[in-house]
């Protein structure tokens, strides 16, 4: 009989969970308009095929929106989106997450108190483009340590970090860059679900035979996950849904240790606890019916 063990932190996180809530209401309240969402709302194709059967529909551009309801999803976005579709006469809904919102005003923030500002991030993610767009573009964006040119430090120095990133690396950076200038504010935008997330899977991996990393293959976080559960050596899989799971990877196997990345739903989850039930069910079966035989 398998024991499985759902990690403490998994699934949706707070950001997630209520920008859907945003969608969902949105949906059901707007039933002739349109609804979209400006990029997938979350990185997770089974909850975006979901939402597209409520109608809400995804669209890549404001250029491909004519009229309706725009929503943003948690990473944010830039002010000159927000106002272009504002120009455009949409219905904006900001989902962005609080904490993303913090690190956009804080970065806004340094910029207009006169200090050179660092974001640290991935230049290519969405939150950061969003949070470099609150600076007017004037933020540098630094993806690690060696991108910071100590002669082209200013006195005064501001950092924000995207929520994402690890602590242990953003205190690598600042212990860095605080001996080679004058000045250095630093606000602490590190959003801990993730840090707190992946010790959890770690702790859980650790004591399990066998992983599940339920999460989007295209989520960052779940992929991420994966790679640290599978580090422990216990057998991990990524999957997205319990269709992938083969039953073959069970045997011999006595512990089954779960988690998911912050933008899976709880359906996704529950579906691979009930598959593993329904394995338990056939084992106690088949267990039963030997137990006669050998009566
Ligand atoms: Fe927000 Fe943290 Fe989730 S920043 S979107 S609660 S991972």
């Amino acid at each position: 009989i398998l024991e499985v063990i759902t990690s403490e932190e998994a699934g949706f996180c707070f950001g997630v969970e209520r920008a859907i809530d945003m969608v969902l209401e949105a949906a059901g309240q707007n039933k002739d308009t349109p609804v979209y969402t400006l990029g997938p709302l979350i990185h997770n194709p089974q909850v975006v095929e979901k939402l597209e059967k409520k109608n809400v529909k995804v669209a890549s551009s404001l250029s491909e929106i004519e009229s309706g309801i725009i929503i943003i999803r948690s990473h944010g976005v830039a002010p000159e989106i927000m106002e272009k579709a504002r120009a455009k006469g949409l219905k904006i809904i900001d989902a962005t997450c609080p904490f993303v919102k913090n690190a956009q005003k804080y970065a806004r923030q340094l910029v207009d108190e006169g200090y050179q500002t660092f974001i640290y991030g991935d230049k290519d993610h969405p939150e950061v483009k969003g949070i470099y767009g609150s600076t007017d573009k004037q933020a540098i964006i630094i993806k690690d340590k060696e991108d910071l040119d100590r002669d082209d430090l200013s006195n005064k120095v501001g950092f924000v970090a995207q929520t994402t990133k690890s602590p242990e690396s953003f205190r690598d950076i600042i212990s860095y860059i605080i001996t080679e200038v004058k000045e250095l504010k630093v606000y602490n935008t590190i959003c801990n679900t993730t840090d707190v997330r992946q010790s959890s899977a770690k702790k859980l991996a650790e004591e399990v035979d066998i992983m599940f990393v339920i999460g989007g293959r295209n989520s960052a976080n779940t992929t991420r996950l994966a790679e640290i559960c599978s580090a422990t050596g216990t057998p991990t899989y990524h999957i997205e849904t319990a269709n992938e799971i083969d039953r073959t990877w069970l045997k011999g196997k006595n512990k089954v240790g779960i988690t998911a990345g912050a933008s899976t739903p709880d359906w996704l989850i529950r579906e691979v606890i009930q598959l593993m039930n329904e394995e338990n069910k056939e084992t106690k079966v088949e267990k039963e019916e030997n137990e006669i035989v050998e009566e």
